[in-house]
C-alpha cells in the first residue's frame, strides 16, 4: 500500500531519474535513527532457508538481477532489502556512457520495461574500488561484458580483463553474452566463442587459491532446437551455472498499440511479458542439462507464484529486476513468506 503511493510519484519522473532518486531516498531513510531500523526489520525476510549452489551458501534463493546495480554502488542498501545475492554489472573494462537517453521506458499496463541502456557503466577500476568495501554477508556476483568499441574478434580479451579484475572481489562470475543492446553481442552465443572463452577462464581460475563458479547468462530468444544445441555447447564448455534469461527482443503479448511500441524503438523487453518466454527457455534448458548444471531463473518474477514456476522448471535460484521496480522494496520478504504457503 505504502509502495503504491510512492510508486505513483516515482512513475511521474523519467525512469532513470526515478531509479536514482528512489535509491538515494531509500538509502537516506535507512540511515535515520528510528525509521531506519524499523524499515530494515520490515524488509528482512523471516525464516528464510539458505540454499547451497556451486559451493556457495546463499542465505535465501532470491537475488537481484544484473543491470540494477551496474557499478556496485548500492550493495549496502540492497543487503538491507533482504536479497539473497546481488549480481553487479554488467561491467566493461573501460567506462562507457551507453546509448543516448531516453533509453529506458515503462509499460505499466503490462508490468514491463523496455531498455536499451547499452552497458552504461564506470568500468572495472571503479567497480573494484567499491567492491573492496562490499558489505559482509552479502553474496555478490560480477557480471562481465565487453566494451561497445571492442570488435567481436577481440571480445575474449574484454572478458578476461573482467574476470581477472573481479575474481578476488566477488563470489561468482557471470559471463554476459546475451544483452540485445550491444551490437553483435548475441552473436557470441556460439560454440567456438563460448568453449574458447571458458577454457581460457578455467585455465586462469586454476591458478587462483579459491575456486569460484563461472556462470553464463543466455537470451530467451531461441527455438527449442537451438536451445538444445546451446546446452550441448555449455556442457562442453563446462559452465558452472546458467542464468535463464536476459531480456527478449520480441514485442509479443503487449497491450499497447503497435505505433506506441514502435515509437519506443529497439531494446530488451522485461517483466511480465518475458515470463512465459523465459520459462519455456528455462524448461528446455533444464530438460537437456538433466540436473548436471545449476540453473538460475530470471524473467517476469513479481511474486512467490512466479518464483515457484521457475523452481518447478528446475531453477535453484531466482533473480528479479522489473518486479522490484513494480512491487517495491518488500518484494524479497513477500516472495519468501508466500513461497512457504504454496
Ligand atoms: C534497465 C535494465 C537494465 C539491464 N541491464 C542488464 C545488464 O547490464 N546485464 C545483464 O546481464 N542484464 C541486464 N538486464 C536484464 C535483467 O538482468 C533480467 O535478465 C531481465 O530484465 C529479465 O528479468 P525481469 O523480467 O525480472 O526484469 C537489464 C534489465 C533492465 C530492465
Amino acid at each position: 500500500m505504502l509502495y503504491r503511493l510512492i510508486k505513483f510519484f516515482l512513475f511521474l519522473m523519467p525512469p532513470e531519474q526515478a531509479h536514482e532518486f528512489a535509491l538515494k531516498s531509500l538509502r537516506t531513510a535507512l540511515k535515520l535513527p528510528l525509521i531506519g531500523s524499523w524499515l530494515k526489520s520490515s524488509f528482512r525476510p523471516e525464516n528464510s532457508e539458505p540454499v547451497q549452489v556451486g559451493g556457495i551458501n546463499f542465505p535465501n534463493p532470491v537475488g537481484l538481477a544484473a543491470g540494477f546495480d551496474k557499478d556496485a554502488k548500492w550493495l549496502h542498501m540492497l543487503k538491507d532489502l533482504g536479497f539473497g545475492f546481488v549480481e553487479v554489472g554488467t561491467v566493461t573494462p573501460k567506462p562507457q556512457d551507453g546509448n543516448p537517453k531516453p533509453r529506458l521506458f515503462r509499460l505499466p499496463s503490462d508490468r514491463a520495461l523496455i531498455n536499451r541502456m547499452g552497458f552504461n557503466n564506470q568500468g572495472l577500476d571503479a567497480m573494484v574500488q567499491r567492491l573492496k568495501n562490499r558489505p559482509e554477508g552479502l553474496i555478490v556476483g560480477g557480471n562481465i561484458g565487453k566494451n561497445k568499441i571492442t570488435p567481436n574478434e577481440e571480445a575474449i580479451q574484454d572478458y578476461i580483463l573482467g574476470f581477472e579484475a573481479l575474481y578476488d572481489h566477488v563470489d561468482y562470475i557471470a559471463v554476459n553474452i546475451s544483452s540485445p543492446n550491444t551490437p553483435g553481442l548475441r552473436d557470441l552465443q556460439e560454440e567456438g566463442f563460448i568453449v574458447g572463452l571458458f577454457e581460457e577462464l578455467q585455465k586462469r581460475r586454476a591458478t587462483k587459491t579459491a575456486h569460484k563458479p563461472i556462470w553464463i547468462k543466455i537470451a530467451p530468444d531461441f527455438s527449442n532446437a537451438a536451445l538444445h544445441g546451446l546446452v550441448e555447447t555449455l556442457k562442453k564448455a563446462k559452465v558452472d551455472g546458467i542464468i535463464v534469461s536476459n531480456t527478449t527482443v520480441s514485442r509479443e503479448g503487449l497491450s499497447y498499440s503497435d505505433s506506441h511500441i514502435s515509437s519506443i524503438g529497439a531494446g530488451g523487453l522485461s517483466g511480465a511479458p518475458v515470463f512465459e518466454t523465459s520459462n519455456r527457455a528455462l524448461a528446455e534448458v533444464a530438460l537437456h542439462v538433466g540436473g548436471e548444471i545449476p540453473l538460475i531463473g530470471v524473467g517476469g518474477i513479481f511474486n512467490a507464484y512466479d518464483a515457484n514456476e521457475k523452481f518447478l522448471r528446475g531453477a535453484q535460484l531466482v533473480q528479479v529486476y522489473t518486479g522490484f521496480i513494480y512491487e517495491g522494496p518488500w518484494i524479497v520478504k513477500n516472495i519468501i513468506k508466500d513461497l512457504k504457503s504454496l
